[in-house]
């Protein structure tokens, strides 16, 4: 007879919280000495954006954030992950930080405190000071250093109060979606600079963690969030398995192995050898991306699947992150992304909530000490209000619920899950894809910037509050 299955619950201090980041959300990209950053310039470009959308107002965040604050109080929520934007503390992206930019997260922490809410800082959530940019951006070993010194002085301001800090957001999608195929701010579309991007942004991450610690309290935990892909193959050939390999290397070992293990995957580094020397690993650089951390956090949406394509696939393609006549996967112009079966949803992902646990298994070994949190999960449904004005969303639902139960699952298996972040908070800018697709628990009216908690924001709150997943 099997064993009957202990249920499992989350742990009591386990932390519920929904994310956000700055572009997305604040607007007043003008106000508080704010300057430009690629994002700005990027969604201002004829064609880049889903009908020409930015983030000039967006969901007015920036002036409505006590009533966002107020939102996940009145669900029950216990953390919310949101971002920093560089312009608006280091406008140039160098010299002292502008108070008022530093006084605008100081007031949303202090809210977020008061209301019970634990904040996570994203000190880099791809909003790159313009004048950094146009001074060669991720590909310099410049802008490595820009960033330690601003995540010193965001880290001195808010190191007091904040107890989770994440580097960077997804690093995967700045280097290769920024630099490779260009469907993301700056828009360049060269590979060798996108590998050199990775490996600045590796180096950045190592010192930002070191200028981290170095004003802030030990308690406090620093982690990267990676979007790490769950790779498949389409058949178990071995010309598949090895497609799997390469880009397994391109999309997770390409930071990991760095920020991790202070090494680049030997197989990488012969992978792209025809796209770069990688001449601009210099000594020294991989001990510092390997600043120790306390935390990962895993972003997961949906895993790829993928086959070894015979000769060189001309023409667009899309994997999941926009269709580009440009690949964001330097030196692996031969593999071929193919569409997972299964539900999907409003962005084309398919719903995989396997692949989950299986990302939450492969870093308890990886990184084994890691504390892991889930800094991103969520999907994007056509949501409307009804006759009513309420906001039914039992597909969001039902990913969430199925998501989560494999979280339970990874920590019944022994994985050291400490929170979960649900992407997003209230339907804001996707990017290029624009304000078309809603990943919200809160429904925003983008003609008057009402909030409308949907049934899933219910639901989730629900979660939060008993720690059990409701029916
Ligand atoms: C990844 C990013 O971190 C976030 O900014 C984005 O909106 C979501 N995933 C959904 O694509």
């Amino acid at each position: 007879m099997p064993e009957p299955l202990t249920p499992v619950t989350f742990p009591t201090d386990f932390l519920w919280g929904c994310a956000t980041s700055a572009y997305q959300i604040e607007g007043a990209v003008r106000e508080g000495g704010r300057t430009p950053s690629i994002w700005d310039t990027f969604s201002h470009t004829p064609g880049r954006t889903a009908g020409g959308d930015h983030g000039d107002i967006a969901v007015d965040h920036y002036h409505r954030y006590r009533e966002d604050v107020a939102l996940m109080a009145d669900l029950g929520l216990n953390a919310y992950r949101f971002s920093v934007s560089w312009s608006r503390v280091q406008p140039t992206g160098r010299g002292p930080a502008v108070q008022v930019g530093l006084d605008f997260y100081r007031r949303l922490v202090d809210d977020l405190l008061e209301h019970g809410i634990q904040p996570a800082v994203t000190l880099y959530h791809w909003d790159l000071p313009q004048e950094l940019e146009d001074a060669g951006g991720w590909p310099e070993r410049e802008t490595a250093l820009r960033f330690a010194e601003y995540a010193q002085l965001v880290g001195d301001a808010l190191g007091d109060r904040v107890q989770h800090w994440i580097t960077l957001n997804e690093p995967w999608c700045s280097a290769f979606l920024g630099y490779g195929s260009g469907v993301h701010a700056p828009g360049r579309t060269d590979p060798a600079a996108s590998l050199r991007a990775a490996h600045h942004l590796n180096l950045g991450h190592g010192l930002a963690v070191s200028a981290l610690r170095s004003v802030m309290p030990a308690r406090n935990q620093i982690a990267v969030s990676l979007n790490s892909s769950v790779v498949r193959p389409l058949s178990q050939d071995p010309a598949d398995l090895a497609a799997v390999r390469r880009i397994d290397d391109l999309a997770n070992g390409v930071f990991h192995g760095p920020m991790l293990h202070g090494a680049y995957p030997a197989s990488l580094l012969a992978d792209t050898a025809s796209v770069t020397d990688w001449s601009f690993v210099r000594d020294g650089d991989l001990a510092a991306a390997k600043a120790p951390l306390d935390a990962l956090g895993l972003n997961y949406y949906t895993p790829a699947l993928v086959s070894a394509a015979p000769g060189k696939v001309a023409g667009p393609r899309a994997d999941g992150h926009g269709a580009s006549e440009h690949s964001p996967w330097p030196g692996a112009d031969d593999v071929l992304f193919h569409q997972t079966p299964g539900e999907r949803t409003e962005m084309g992902w398919t719903i995989d909530p396997s692949g989950l646990h299986e990302l939450i298994m492969r870093y308890s070994r990886e990184a084994p000490g890691l504390r892991l949190y889930i800094t991103e999960n969520g999907a994007a449904y056509d949501d409307k209000p009804d006759a009513e004005g309420r906001v039914h969303d039992p597909e969001r639902i039902a990913y969430l619920r199925a998501h989560l139960a494999e979280v339970e699952r990874a920590i019944a298996d022994g994985a050291d899950v400490r929170g979960y972040y649900l992407w997003s908070l209230m339907d804001n800018f996707e990017w290029a894809y624009g304000y078309g697709k809603r990943f919200g628990a809160v429904y925003v009216d983008y003609a008057t910037l009402e909030r409308t908690p949907k049934s899933s924001a219910h639901w989730y709150g629900r979660a939060a509050r008993t720690g059990e997943l409701p029916p």
